[in-house]
């Protein structure tokens, strides 16, 4: 039976996307830290969609466990999806080690760190896809959220670099580039409805391109063209902007 790993299942995103896999028959593992959280959703899962779900203590940060804790789960997943990740407040970064050392180590040493292990042991398999999820934060750089936007930049390289690595060995990467989405960590900011997304149509959107073997998602669709622009806008002019 197929399976799905989902690494930072407390996230909005990571609960929609476990209900779309288990609605598709998928066993789930969903991996958080303080793992006594994902009783309701492991057991809601179980019951509404008559499948098996797990859950497993799983730190980020803890970079030093990351080879025991994929060893030790309850069984090699096909699939897995990074999902966690942690905006941060750029403005404290700046000033704040501590503060801009958590934005930089769990949107890029972190999801690195589990997915080295994970793509290693996926390729001496030769199957499975990994599902990475980033930001069109990582495209250009701004005076909002560079620490954040610059680790996201640096996992999209890498998951770019994996996929090309990977798929000699028959495992697929799928890069997710999401513009706004309307969860926790989105929460009080001033969005545009019609540019930000429902977690459930992130995940229905990562459930299809998952099954095409996509390599880039950007979700709102839309969000491509608007980074194609903001990339191509001069670095004179984007300097003097505020964005
Ligand atoms: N929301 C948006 O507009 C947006 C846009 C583009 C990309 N994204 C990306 O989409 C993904 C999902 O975000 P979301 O919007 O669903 O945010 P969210 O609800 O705030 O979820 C973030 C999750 O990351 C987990 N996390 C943080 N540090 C961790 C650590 N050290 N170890 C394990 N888990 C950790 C948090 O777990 P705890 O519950 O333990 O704190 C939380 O569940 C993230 O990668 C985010 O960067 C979001």
């Amino acid at each position: 039976m197929s399976s799905i790993l989902i690494l930072g299942a407390m996230s909005d995103v990571a609960q929609a996307l476990a209900h779309e896999y288990a609605k598709n028959g998928y066993n789930i593992q969903l991996a958080a830290r303080q793992k006594e959280r994902l009783e309701p959703l492991q057991k809601d899962l179980e019951i509404r969609y008559n499948i098996k779900a797990v859950a497993v203590e799983f730190d980020a940060l803890n970079f030093t466990s990351h080879f025991d804790f994929y060893k030790n789960l309850p069984y090699e997943p096909n699939m897995v999806a990074c999902v966690f990740g942690y905006l941060g407040d750029t403005a404290k970064g700046l000033t704040n080690w501590k503060e801009a050392e958590q934005i930089l180590h769990i949107n890029y040493t972190g999801a690195v760190s589990i997915l080295n292990v994970i793509a290693s042991n996926m390729m001496e398999r030769k199957h499975g896809t990994i599902i990475g999820i980033s930001s069109v934060a990582g495209e250009r750089g701004r005076q909002s959220n560079f620490l954040y936007g610059s680790a996201k930049a640096g996992f999209t390289a890498y998951l770019s670099g994996l996929r090309n690595k990977c798929f000699h060995s028959g495992v697929h990467v799928l890069t997710v580039k999401p513009g706004f989405i309307k969860t926790s960590m989105t929460q009080g900011m001033p969005l545009n409805p019609k540019l930000t997304a429902t977690p459930q149509k992130i995940a229905k959107d990562i459930f299809k391109a998952a099954a095409k073997k996509k390599n880039v998602l950007f979700s709102l669709w839309m969000w491509k063209y608007i980074m194609r622009i903001i990339t191509s806008i001069p670095e004179g002019m984007f300097k003097k902007m505020k964005m």
